[in-house]
């Protein structure tokens, strides 16, 4: 149905975030998109770091943000914030990146003390980039997420449905999207 391309933006390599998006990410293959993962923290250091708009890696990502129509942007919060791994990459992309595609911000934090960070943080940059439609996210607190020795994730069940609920919501909103350009020709 759509192309979606799922960012987790934990520089963790034991990451919640990133566990917790390729678990939604088989929700949204299972409704029949298309699903590319993206970790932030597998580009190189020095091209983030350096500004290197020019480096394969980069390049390759800005390929991906293009070729979506829905993103799924997942983000540890950090003092407060999106990461700033997160925005390493966000920096390096076209100002309006996300022209014409659905988003969907999720977040997952320590503290409920956070629990806006998707709105008053992430969401403006999202706007700025040229976001048009950016769906009701989700703020997952990291006790609720638990990962087995063996990578199965097991989420608490009140966080595992609102999950659910946003995902679901986000699809259908790709879907009324791919319709409207249909019938626009
Ligand atoms: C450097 C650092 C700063 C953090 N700052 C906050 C914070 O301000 N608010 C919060 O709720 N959680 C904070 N946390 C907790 C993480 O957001 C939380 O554990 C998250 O699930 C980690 O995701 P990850 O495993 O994908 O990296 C912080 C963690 C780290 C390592």
């Amino acid at each position: 149905m759509a192309t979606v391309l799922s960012v987790s933006g934990s520089p963790s390599p034991t990451s919640r975030t990133a566990r917790l998006l390729r678990h939604l990410d088989r929700r949204l293959t299972a409704q029949g998109h298309d699903v590319i993962p993206l970790d932030v923290r597998t580009i190189p250091a020095e091209a983030l770091l350096g500004a290197d708009f020019r480096h394969p890696a980069v390049v390759e990502a800005t390929a991906l943000f293009d070729r979506a129509d829905g993103v799924v942007i997942g983000t540890p919060v950090y003092k407060a914030a999106y990461s700033g791994l997160l925005k390493s990459l966000l920096d390096l992309l076209p100002q309006y990146a996300l022209v014409g595609k659905t988003v969907l911000p999720l977040a997952t934090g320590g503290t409920t003390a956070h629990v806006l960070a998707i709105d008053y943080a992430l969401r403006p940059v999202l706007s700025s980039m040229g976001a048009g439609h950016i769906v009701q996210g989700w703020f997952t607190l990291d006790k609720d997420i638990a990962a087995a020795d063996d990578d199965t994730l097991t989420v608490a069940p009140g966080a595992a449905e609102a999950l659910a609920q946003v995902v679901d919501q986000f699809s259908q909103a790709l879907g009324s999207r791919a319709a409207h350009l249909a019938a626009a020709g």
